[in-house]
């Protein structure tokens, strides 16, 4: 029987078919592994097949957004009965109102809230919210910080080695971005209140918005210090921008979510993920102070916002059945398992002798095949050898059952157990053996 990645797998059909209607074949990057993707036939729990009918576990689980795996029962219970009630209306619903108090009740820091149908859209829309209520176009970011599609929040994504400079200066990311948008966002290394503190008062007059992730998947998933996120504020705060925490992944470290774990306080909060319960969404929740730029009651909202499938029934069923199911006890068993698979996966490069370590927090974490401490954007930088192993290292998880990102990230959900995480470990360890180390790097 063919087995990814065979010349005559249902995979490579499929690819060859995906090829004439996509760009370079597939309709995202994530998934892309050489010489072509795994296409899934089908998930169940921890687990996912393929069409040609391997399983395994699932550490990608649709990139964080799955925190129960697939198929939970009574998620799936929830949607199937929304689903003959109808699947999206013009008008709104109970269950919208439902989630939304949810996650008022959950995040400290929430009183208000509107849906969005990506973390993206929330993005953006946290953004234009904090030029409308202060009046300024700019806005901070950190150094390597991914916060979706939005051109803003794209910028300085991926700097080059070649274009380090101190601080940081402000690189497109999309080739075409015009240079006038990169004049309105100033980027900061994380964890430097100092540089941050300079950055920012520099510019405080054209300020808006400080846009944060609390422990960015890009730097290895490295957490704020509480000086940062106290700095962060406090120059929020005196400078009068607004501070937006990008919680559309962290959201599963805790039951009040990052800024609970890490002691931050935003105006604003992004969501997305997991609070769609595997269906398409995005969430920004923040102070009524704020979020009343959304409001229409009196004319025109500073923001109008609008969005054909926001706040749809699917989703929101889907995100509160979730939800409810993730009670501070299940979120501490999936962060004991991230540190259950930091360990077994830090033995297993001791073991091997492979020149990589694990970063990470919580049930999330990252495999980097490099050994330099990593505390910020530049110090996770890989070379070109130190990727290619990532990414050959990928290749062999995946044909010993197993799916992990290229960039070496993994997400874990409550569907896994302790059994799989030690099975990932010892095949890791394997391959690490097996991996040619690359040559050195800085
Ligand atoms: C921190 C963060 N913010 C925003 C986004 C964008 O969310 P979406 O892919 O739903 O547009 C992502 C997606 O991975 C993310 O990781």
């Amino acid at each position: 029987m063919a087995i990814w990645p065979d010349e005559d797998s249902k995979s490579k059909r499929l690819y060859e078919r995906g090829r004439k209607v996509y760009p370079g074949g597939i309709t995202r990057l994530v998934p892309w592994l050489e010489p072509f993707p795994v296409y899934t036939k089908f998930g169940k729990g921890a687990y996912v097949t393929d069409v040609d009918g391997t399983a395994r576990l699932d550490l990608l689980n649709n990139f964080a957004s799955l925190i129960h795996g697939h198929c939970h029962p009574a998620i799936i219970d929830a949607v199937s009965k929304q689903l003959v009630l109808g699947t999206a209306f013009t008008n709104p619903t109970e269950v919208e109102i439902e989630l939304a108090e949810l996650l008022c009740d959950r995040i400290e820091s929430a009183e208000n809230v509107r849906f969005s149908n990506s973390g993206s859209e929330a993005v953006m829309s946290a953004i234009k919210a904090a030029r409308a209520y202060t009046g300024r176009p700019a806005i901070v970011k950190v150094e390597g910080g991914y916060h979706g599609s939005y051109d803003y929040a794209e910028v300085s994504l991926d700097t080059p080695r070649d274009q380090f400079t101190s601080p940081p200066k402000s690189v497109g990311y999309a080739v075409g971005v015009p240079d006038r948008l990169l004049e309105d966002v100033y980027v900061i290394p994380f964890n430097d209140p100092e540089t941050a503190a300079n950055v920012i008062r520099a510019h405080k007059d054209r300020i808006g918005a400080i846009l944060l992730d609390a422990a960015p998947s890009y730097l290895g998933f490295t957490h704020v210090t509480p000086e940062f996120a106290a700095k962060l504020r406090d120059l929020a705060t005196e400078i009068g921008a607004v501070f937006i925490l990008d919680e559309v992944i962290t959201f599963r470290l805790d039951h009040g979510g990052a800024q609970k774990k890490f002691g931050v306080k935003p105006d604003l909060t992004v969501l997305g993920k997991i609070i769609g319960g595997g269906f398409p969404v995005g969430a920004l929740v923040g102070s009524k102070e704020v979020m009343k730029v959304f409001d229409h009651h009196a004319g025109r909202p500073l923001v109008p916002w609008s969005g054909t499938f926001s706040a749809n029934p699917i989703t929101m069923v889907a995100g509160k059945a979730t939800l409810d199911l993730l009670t501070p006890e299940l979120i501490a068993h999936i962060n004991a398992l991230g540190d259950r698979a930091r360990a077994g996966l830090t033995a297993a490069f001791a073991s091997s002798g492979f020149p990589g370590q694990v970063t990470g927090v919580g049930s999330m974490f990252k495999i980097i095949t490099h050994q330099r401490p990593v505390y910020d954007y530049r110090s996770q930088t890989h070379t070109a050898a130190e990727s290619a192993a990532m990414v050959e290292l990928q290749r062999m998880l995946v044909l010993k059952g197993f799916h992990v990102s290229g960039a070496g990230m993994a997400f874990l959900s409550t569907a896994m157990v302790a059994e799989d995480i030690d099975k990932f470990c010892a095949a890791a360890e394997e391959s690490l053996c097996q991996l040619p180390h690359p040559a050195s790097g800085e």
